[in-house]
């Protein structure tokens, strides 16, 4: 039997290299990113590990190359992870910032779960596993766009659950507090999750019997920083 096919986005560094290091022990890997250096070292790592992995360099804001990168591509998981965040003010926040958020955040949720989900929908089976945030049910200063961005995901996530789940297709949203990636430039990410911790919760959530779905997760650090006196 070969293996099952994961197809992970932003998979280049942070919280999607680390899903597509955890599950290419049990998945054969697509991953999707745009600095093809790191694609290829993510690659060398797998196959380093016994996995196997094909590195698809794309811009997922790029409807045409999103088409083209996953022509062909039967997928059994995708895992929606690529994202960018810029937190400010909104009266800071440029147009092409805005833009930028809501292009790779939502709008590529799009392309990229449209290019697969027809085979999965032929197959009656298949698992859309999209990385939202507790920003996605929570505001804060500074996340205009951002937040609004990851309630989208979080919606999108529940009505296509509701849509495809008698097919046999499960959707799920894990949605992070903190984690220590370079999304964030503070000095001190000793307290936040790492981005194995999401990876396992990722990989458990995929690891369920086929008559059940862990459709929404919190993830959450126990170590918050002491607020200064
Ligand atoms: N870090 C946190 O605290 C945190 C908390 C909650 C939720 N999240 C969510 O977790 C997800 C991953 O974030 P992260 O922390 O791992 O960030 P990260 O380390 O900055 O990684 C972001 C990934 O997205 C990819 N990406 C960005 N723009 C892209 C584009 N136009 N086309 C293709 N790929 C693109 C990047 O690859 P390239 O630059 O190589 O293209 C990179 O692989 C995001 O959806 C984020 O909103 C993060």
């Amino acid at each position: 039997m070969p293996n099952p096919v994961a197809v992970v986005t932003g998979a280049s560094k942070g919280i999607g290299r680390a899903v597509a290091l955890r599950l290419a022990t049990t998945h054969d890997i697509v991953a999707l990113a745009r600095s093809d250096e790191e694609l290829e070292s993510l690659a060398q790592q797998i196959e380093r590990g016994g996995g196997s992995c094909r590195p698809r360099v794309v811009d997922i804001t790029n409807p045409k190359a999103v088409a083209s990168a996953l022509a062909g591509i039967h997928a059994d998981v995708l895992v929606n992870n690529a994202g960018v965040g810029t937190l400010k003010p909104f009266m800071e926040l440029t147009r092409d910032e805005w833009t930028q958020m809501v292009n790779v955040n939502f709008n590529a949720l799009y392309d990229v779960t449209r290019a697969l989900l027809p085979s999965m929908i032929a197959r009656k089976s298949g698992h859309v596993v999209n990385i939202g945030s507790i920003a996605g049910r929570s505001a804060f200063a500074g996340g205009a766009c951002y937040a609004a961005t990851k309630h989208a995901v979080v919606a999108f996530s529940e009505c296509l659950m509701l849509e495809l789940r008698d097919s046999g297709i499960k959707v799920s949203v894990v949605n992070p507090g903190s984690v220590a990636t370079s999304f964030s430039s503070a000095a001190d990410a000793s307290w936040k999750l790492s981005p194995d911790n999401v990876a396992l919760v990722v990989q458990r959530v995929i690891d369920t019997p086929p008559n059940m779905l862990v459709h929404s997760v919190e993830v959450r650090t126990l170590t918050v920083p002491k607020k200064k006196e």
